[in-house]
């Protein structure tokens, strides 16, 4: 991969995670708290690929595959958290959520796919890297669309 393609790569993770620091806080509907918790786990999990994928933590291909099938599981859950339509003040859930909730459970389908798969195949700094761009692309496709 070159520089460019990777950089590319850690900017979308950073797109990901970034203002992330206890967006929940203070919001009372347990419905929205137990979707922000799932969607900050998978927040969590992309950021030990990130820190791996710049080499501020040891690269570890099982570790990295275990953080993958974390994500994996979580998007797998993705679509019923957000199922029934609640909100809270501090919810940065779009209500289009609901007007197209297929399209948005597709999205969700896409992520656990590629997060599935980069579970199963990742062996090399470059997998991961490579893995990490297609992931950090498809948080970064609903984020665009379906959060404030
Ligand atoms: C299918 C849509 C969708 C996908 C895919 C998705 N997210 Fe989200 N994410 C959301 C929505 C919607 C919210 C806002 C939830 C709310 O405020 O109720 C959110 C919120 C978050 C938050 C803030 C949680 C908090 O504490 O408030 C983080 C962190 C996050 N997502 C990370 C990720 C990462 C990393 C990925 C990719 C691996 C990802 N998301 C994939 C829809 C998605």
């Amino acid at each position: 991969m070159n520089k460019a393609k990777k950089q590319v790569g850690l900017f979308l993770i950073a797109a990901c995670l970034g203002s992330v620091a206890l967006a929940h806080g203070g919001v009372t509907n347990p419905a929205v708290m137990a979707r922000m918790e799932a969607m900050k786990s998978t927040g969590d999990a992309m950021k030990v690929l990130g820190t791996m994928a710049k080499g501020a933590r040891a690269f570890d291909a099982a570790e990295a595959r275990a953080a993958a099938a974390d994500v994996a599981r979580f998007a797998a859950q993705t679509p019923a958290l957000f199922e029934a339509p609640e909100d809270d003040p501090k919810a940065e859930a779009l209500p289009a959520i609901w007007e197209r909730f297929e399209d948005f459970t597709a999205k969700a389908q896409e992520t656990e796919a590629l997060a599935l798969a980069l579970s199963r195949s990742l062996q090399t700094e470059d997998d991961l890297k490579a893995g990490l761009m297609q992931l950090g692309a498809s948080c970064k496709a609903c984020h665009s669309e379906y959060r404030k």
